[in-house]
């Protein structure tokens, strides 16, 4: 595989240092408006990750899960994609769309899994498990960079992992799988595949409190919890349903009568599950503070927060940020071509 050469990495950021957002003071009926009129004005097509605020998804011309984002990607017909999502998406549309302009509203929305995994750190660890005569397949989830993909053989999603692993990667070849070790935990559970994980997580999924769904659950008696696989193990063993976020979707359209669901994943995630139906609840389950030990609203991700109206206008007005061609993005396109499109 070509040997990349690095940009400069994003920033690693501490959520807790960041400053408040700045929200904005303008009415967001406004807002919006003025970014349909952008949309026409500048050619441009906008997609929204579930995961953004529910009036961004509202003005959004694709909103999906991260698979369905980079296929709808290819079919923009527009000269300008603004992606409503965290880098490594906008990224993941610029390698599959190079010909496009890609824009993301705010360039330091990254992603803890992502951050957890560098170039270097994997380039190492592949090296060490050959000099061990180790014959390793890599497989990397999609929330990783576009450098560190240019160095795996498949890339999946929540979407497409247990499929991509159980149909095609070789039954005789042992598997790296980078960088969350829940969803590795997860699949090596439903695909019973042996796998060395890396040992990442997602800093929203990894700090949901047992104690408070268990305490939803007594206190929504006939309550589901719905799961999404980047959860630990511990809450997942005791939710009814797992899935990513379209998985999620399509469960709760699919059951008639109307249920309440306690959502163990990132809180805007109701707001799709509300639009798509309306006749359940939905309750988000609640994260616990790592440092105190008390429950809080930590269930969003403060990379997707990053996101606001105001900014998404800004970025169609201005045509900047920009996400940037770099050369490891030819190795890059050949992984996800071959592993989202094919
Ligand atoms: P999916 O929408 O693909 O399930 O991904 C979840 C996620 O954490 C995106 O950052
Ligand atoms: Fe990354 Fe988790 Fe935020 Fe998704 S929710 S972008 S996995 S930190």
């Amino acid at each position: 595989m070509t040997t990349a050469t690095l940009g400069s990495p994003l920033p690693v950021m501490d959520p807790r240092s960041f400053e408040a957002d700045e929200r904005t003071e303008e009415d967001p009926l406004d807002l919006m408006d003025e970014i349909d009129r952008l949309k026409k004005e500048k050619d441009a097509t906008i997609l929204a990750h579930y995961y953004v605020d529910g009036e961004i998804q509202d003005v959004a011309d694709f909103c999906g899960d991260s698979l369905q984002l980079a296929r709808d990607a290819t079919k923009v017909t527009t000269g300008t994609i603004v992606f409503c999502g965290v880098h490594f998406m906008a990224e993941s549309a610029k390698i599959l769309n190079p010909e496009k302009r890609v824009l993301l509203p705010d360039l330091l929305a990254g992603c803890s899994l992502a951050e957890s995994c560098t170039y270097p750190a994997l380039k190492a660890r592949q090296e060490e498990l050959k000099a061990e005569g180790r014959d390793v397949v890599t497989v990397a989830y999609i929330n990783t960079s576009a450098a560190v993909k240019s160095l795996c053989d498949w890339i999946v999603t929540s979407g497409n992992a247990r499929e991509v692993i159980e149909d095609r990667v070789p039954k005789d070849k042992e598997i790296l799988f980078v960088p969350d070790q829940h969803l590795g935990r997860y699949l090596v559970e439903v695909t019973g595949r042996e796998m060395i994980l890396w040992p990442g997580s997602c800093m929203v999924h990894e700090i949901f409190s047992l104690t408070d769904m268990r305490r939803a659950k007594k206190n929504n008696p006939g309550s589901e919890v719905i799961a999404h696989p980047e959860c630990p193990q511990n809450i997942l063993a005791e939710s009814d349903f797992i899935g990513g976020t379209e998985r999620l979707k399509q469960y709760v359209m699919g059951i008639e009568e109307p249920r309440t669901f306690l959502v163990a994943t990132e809180a805007a995630m109701i707001h799709p599950l509300e639009k798509a139906a309306p006749r359940h609840t939905f309750i988000p389950v609640p994260g616990i503070m790592t440092d105190s030990g008390e429950t809080c609203a930590c269930n969003r991700c403060p990379h997707m927060a990053r996101n606001t109206l105001q900014k998404t206008r800004d970025c169609l007005r201005d045509g900047k940020p920009e996400i940037e061609w770099k050369d490891y993005f030819d190795p890059a396109k050949e992984v996800l071509t071959r592993s989202l499109l094919q």
